[in-house]
């Protein structure tokens, strides 16, 4: 159990404030003799990076009436908080970052809204400014809180016409994980508190609004939402634009602008396929309907899990279904993440470890075994990169976050190292044994929030003792708390990788032109292999050339193929390619696209180019994206390494 710097002091801090009740938050600080309390799920988990005493009292139900105002970029109205009070108290402290509270009031005994004292305390840079609220009484059911969000929330995106694929209408989006749902709700922001919620928004006629919730029209302006399963925060979500559905089938289909809604439900057909394919082998999709929200370029993931809409970049569609496994991926959440929660985000590896076995498996299953080892060849080759560049803190599947907010930590680690994990067990204990453990753990956990100590007991429990002397308790610590890839690692190699790697070998060699290299029928994913597997720092700009020339590498239209290119051009300082890079670095926000090739172009000479750049495209990015890039130009040319 980690007890941090961080919590004593937010421990320390409640108790200058005014309030006799103060002493109740803070006994309810995760701080002592949590052994005995360990079977209440909520008791056992210390997050540090929530300032709510959820320990106490338990938000059960969220209910919201806001509206969107494009004119104010603006979200305002009211939400009721239900609660359940663990032990008896008359405080309630939630989180927000940047929200004005107007008011808050609580349902008193007459069953009237009645007004309560609340105070905003100290901005802290990672978790934003509690709320705390003082009652008159103990086990107050209901607060209402009257407020709205700032000019530049990190939780949200607000979008001009131009930034849209239309170009005639606003858009605006959220994207709470992991912990910015408090810039648009004041709420518990922590994995480890789960709700259900409803919602009536406005907006202004021509737009829909959508919501990670069961959806009803209630007029051309209004529109309800209820989400009847418990969820933690960072899975409520909204967007509005000028969207149109296209259905899939009968319980899945595509949210998009009109201009994109054709090209993504030819692209996502398959989608009705992997839900099929996931719930057999894993057990019911239990949210009802699973529909894709298609956002604007600027959307700064790949995916997010949304519960029954993922939203999904436009980046992945290709035109070809070669990007596809980010929909296996999002859907596979349904189960691992949505279902079975990260209690806090330390355990960030239970939701994207299981879910990045899962992608692969769904992928195997509808697409064949050849193009799952690709995916995992390729993730893994990316994964021994980052390793290089990682401290080695950063490189344990239960990270220690330390003071961090959990964005500056991001990796892949809990990704693909989670996955390796999940394959070594697959391996050592067999695909049928296996997939009943995993089967039986979502139903096991199905709608809780868990640590990575509940996952061990029950792996322990159902796997490790039930087939004795596979796997030992030592080898699963080595991969859990270890740092790096374990020694006994079997490393997933794709044989259809062997004839690029060959080919590449014969033009590095000289033995072959460019042009003259057997490259017919190639997939995406060979491709990918072809050129990330290049050398870096030592190719000649006339070799750069010779394969642009050959394979028009430059301004393809497959955004993985010109994110591995332009990679490789920067790496070996070919800079012919800035033209084409401006205008992928100005046309797309996602993250993992963008920042990269960014911070080569910004140790390079062309730092001042890469500013520049950067600035005219800022006010395009995502919150969260100009968060980063400001960090990184932010002071004067660095001295140039080469
Ligand atoms: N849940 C994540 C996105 C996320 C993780 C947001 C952590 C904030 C904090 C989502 O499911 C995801 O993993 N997206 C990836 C998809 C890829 C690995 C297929 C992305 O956006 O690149
Ligand atoms: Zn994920």
């Amino acid at each position: 159990m980690f007890l941090s710097r961080r919590t004593l002091i937010s421990s320390a801090l409640l108790m200058l404030l005014p309030f006799v009740q103060y002493a109740n938050a803070a006994d309810s600080l995760p701080n002592s003799n949590l052994a005995s309390v360990a079977t209440s799920p909520l008791h056992s988990v210390a997050d540090n990076l929530t300032f709510a005493n959820y320990q106490q009292v338990s938000i059960h139900h969220i209910e919201l009436a806001l509206n969107v105002d494009f004119e104010l970029q603006q979200l305002s109205g009211n939400v009721i908080l239900e609660l359940d009070w663990h032990k008896a108290g008359k405080t309630l402290v939630l989180d927000t970052r940047d929200l004005t509270i107007n008011s808050v009031s609580m349902l008193n005994a007459k069953g009237q809204w009645q007004a309560v004292p609340f105070r905003l305390g100290v901005v802290d840079k990672v978790k934003g400014a509690a709320l705390t609220i003082q009652f008159p009484q103990e086990r107050v059911a209901k607060v209402k809180i009257n407020y709205h969000t700032s000019a530049n929330p990190s939780g949200i995106q607000w979008l001009t016409p131009e930034q849209t694929q239309g170009k005639q209408w606003p858009f605006m989006f959220s994207q709470s994980q992991a912990i910015h749902a408090r810039s648009w709700i004041p709420l518990q922001d922590t994995p480890a508190v789960r709700q259900t919620y409803s919602a009536t928004v406005t907006t202004k006629q021509g737009m829909s609004v959508v919501m990670s919730a069961d959806r009803t029209s209630l007029s051309d302006t209004q529109t309800q939402f209820t989400m009847p399963q418990a969820i933690p925060a960072y899975l409520i979500a909204i967007a509005a634009g000028h969207l149109q559905f296209a259905a899939l089938d009968k319980t899945s289909g595509i949210w998009a602008e009109p201009e994109m809604l054709a090209k993504a439900s030819k692209e996502f057909t398959d989608t009705p396929a992997m839900i099929a394919i996931a719930a057999k082998r894993y057990g019911d999709y239990r949210w009802g309907r699973y529909d894709l929200l298609i956002l604007p370029p600027s959307f700064p993931f790949g995916g997010m899990e949304n519960p029954r809409l993922s939203f999904i970049t436009p980046t992945v569609i290709a035109g070809d279904k070669s990007l596809v496994s980010l929909i296996a991926h999002e859907l596979a959440h349904s189960w691992s993440g949505n279902l079975v929660t990260n209690a806090t985000w330390r355990d960030l590896w239970l939701n994207e470890g299981f879910t990045t076995y899962v992608e692969n498996r769904i992928m195997e299953d509808l697409y064949g075994r050849d193009r799952a080892l690709m995916e995992q060849t390729i993730s893994y080759s990316e994964l021994l990169a980052e390793l290089a560049e990682l401290p080695a803190g950063d490189s344990v599947l239960h990270i220690d976050l330390g003071e961090r907010d959990p964005d500056d930590a991001f990796s892949g680690v809990p990704y693909v190292k989670g996955q390796l994990f999940l394959r070594f067990l697959e391996q050592k204990f067999g695909r049928e044994r296996f997939d009943n453990f995993v089967k039986s753990y979502f139903d096991h956990f199905a709608f809780q929030s868990i640590t990575t100590e509940q996952f061990r007991n029950y792996l322990t429990q159902h796997l490790l003792q039930r087939y004795p002397n596979i796997v030992s308790e030592s080898e699963v610590d080595t991969w859990i708390e270890g740092q790096g890839l374990p020694p006994f690692l079997t490393p997933p190699n794709s044989p259809a990788f062997d004839d690029i790697d060959a080919q590449r070998q014969a033009w590095l060699d000289g033995k072959a032109k460019a042009s003259a290299l057997n490259t017919q029928g190639w997939t995406v994913h060979q491709w990918l292999r072809f050129i990330n597997e290049m050398p870096r720092l030592n190719l000649t700009p006339a070799q750069l050339l010779e394969l642009d020339n050959a394979f028009h590498f430059t301004g393809t239209s497959n955004n993985e193929i010109a994110f591995a290119w332009y990679s490789l051009a920067l790496d070996n300082r070919y800079f012919s390619v800035l033209p084409a890079l401006k205008q992928h670095l100005t046309e797309i926000g996602r993250r993992r696209l963008i920042v990269p090739l960014y911070q080569k172009l910004a140790s390079s000479e062309h730092y001042d180019w890469a500013k520049t750049v950067y600035l005219a495209a800022r006010s395009g990015y995502h919150p969260q994206t100009q968060a980063s890039l400001d960090t990184m130009f932010s002071d004067t040319p660095i001295e140039h390494q080469h």
